[in-house]
């Protein structure tokens, strides 16, 4: 009955790792090279925002998206704010985005002074559903916003349609999505490069990462040209660093969006290594997922869902439990034996500030069940398939004896 697993099953687990077996749930992959380059740049006098180094790291992340526009930032929640004032995004407008996201998503739909919309999601992914968005959107609806959660694609070409249909704005939450990718052959292309613009995160947790970081993704050469303004503070500052104007002055509203140059310097690295970083990802991503196939047909844990035509970057391994109770229960049991198994988002639409702020919420079932049930487990470049192995075993052990 545990075919493969049986192994693993019996494997002994010591009642607690040593802290030198310890497994984080992340642990970021910076070494010598990085070092190196941050050093370089520091000496070379390489530390404000949006130099050199940081125009080399823009039009590096150009070629792996194919986006047409990069701009730096020191977030993606700053990108996301740069993307919603340009775009003209504020008081009256609502704002389409998953309940089960981050919460600086929300946050830079406040600031704007729009309103977010908060929409369940589809039970395999755990991405915005386009049916339940098309339900909520109103006349003072002006953007979609969904989120590709652990850099597997929502569905994209229904985001499209409906922007299509209803003359909306499409963003991209792809703040994990460094090289993830839908669709096949000429129609492929890296998410948060299908709407009007997208974000990346280089957050220290990210596949590849300088700290803190960002990018805005952009098409379209008017909005792009917008946010270069909003990002530089509401000058035009860009146009002056390539020569276009011989003074800089301020010319619109905007914020302080640059990233350093020493960041960038990291970044550039980590850049260059994300390919070979995503490649080991996926691995024993893939090495968790054949691990609980029988625990899924079990029918007490539930596998991440990859829609068809989906290339993801191996960026989260998040089973679900059947229950509320048996989440915590996995979780108690993996931290126990110092395995670093966490939960993920919190629904925002029951948060006290969207209660506070919004009012009384619709229930959204799905985004509930989801969050109560998510098992977030380690995965990190530098994680040995050994680790892997003890991670597993250890989930069936907490599952079975539920
Ligand atoms: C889905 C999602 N969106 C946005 C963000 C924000 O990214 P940053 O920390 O770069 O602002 C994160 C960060 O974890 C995220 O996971």
């Amino acid at each position: 009955m545990w075919g493969s697993n049986a192994a693993l099953l019996l494997a002994p687990i010591p009642s607690k790792l040593s802290s030198s077996l310890k497994i984080p749930y992340h642990e970021p992959s910076y070494g010598a090279a990085e070092e190196r380059a941050l050093i370089k740049a520091l000496r070379a006098g390489h530390t404000g925002g949006n130099g050199t180094i940081t125009m080399r790291v823009a039009e590096k992340l150009k070629a792996m998206t194919g986006a047409k526009h990069v701009l730096m930032t020191p977030s993606a929640t700053s990108a996301m704010e740069i993307a919603l004032i340009a775009a003209g995004v504020g008081h009256g407008d609502e704002v389409l985005m998953p309940s089960f996201g981050f919460v600086s998503q929300a946050n830079v739909i406040i600031s704007c002074g729009a309103t977010p919309v908060f929409c369940d999601v589809d039970p395999g992914t755990m991405n915005m559903c386009p049916e339940d968005a098309e339900r909520r959107i109103t006349k003072r609806t002006k953007l979609l916003f969904p989120v590709h959660y652990a850099g597997i694609p929502a569905k994209i070409t229904a985001y499209k349609r409906l922007a299509k249909k209803y003359g909306l704005l499409l963003f991209e939450d792809a703040a994990q999505c460094l090289l993830s990718f839908q669709g096949n052959g000429a129609r492929k292309r890296h998410l948060g490069t299908f709407g009007d613009a997208g974000c990346i995160s280089f957050h220290v947790t990210k596949n590849a990462g300088c700290g803190e970081g960002g990018a805005l993704l952009l098409n379209d050469r008017g909005l792009a040209e917008v946010c270069e303004i909003v990002q530089e503070k509401g000058t035009n500052r860009s146009a002056f660093l390539r020569g276009q104007v011989d003074k800089y002055t301020w010319v619109g509203p905007g914020g302080s969006h640059v990233l350093s140059d020493l960041l960038s310097a990291l970044l550039e690295v980590q850049l260059k290594r994300a390919p070979a970083m995503t490649a080991r990802r996926v691995k024993l991503w893939e090495r968790y997922h054949a691990g609980f196939e029988e625990l899924e047909h079990l029918g007490l844990v539930v596998r991440p869902g990859v829609p068809k035509g989906a290339t993801h970057n191996g960026h989260i391994y998040a089973l679900r439990a059947r229950t509320s109770a048996e989440q915590d229960d996995i979780l108690a049991a993996l931290q126990k034996v110092g395995i670093g198994a966490v939960f993920h988002f919190q629904p925002l639409h029951a948060s006290p500030f969207a209660q506070e702020r919004l009012g009384q919420q619709q229930e959204l079932p799905i985004t509930t069940h989801a969050a109560e049930t998510i098992i977030r487990l380690p995965l990190f470049e530098g994680m040995k398939a050994a680790q892997v192995d003890l991670v597993i075993a250890a989930v069936y052990r907490a599952a079975i004896s539920d």
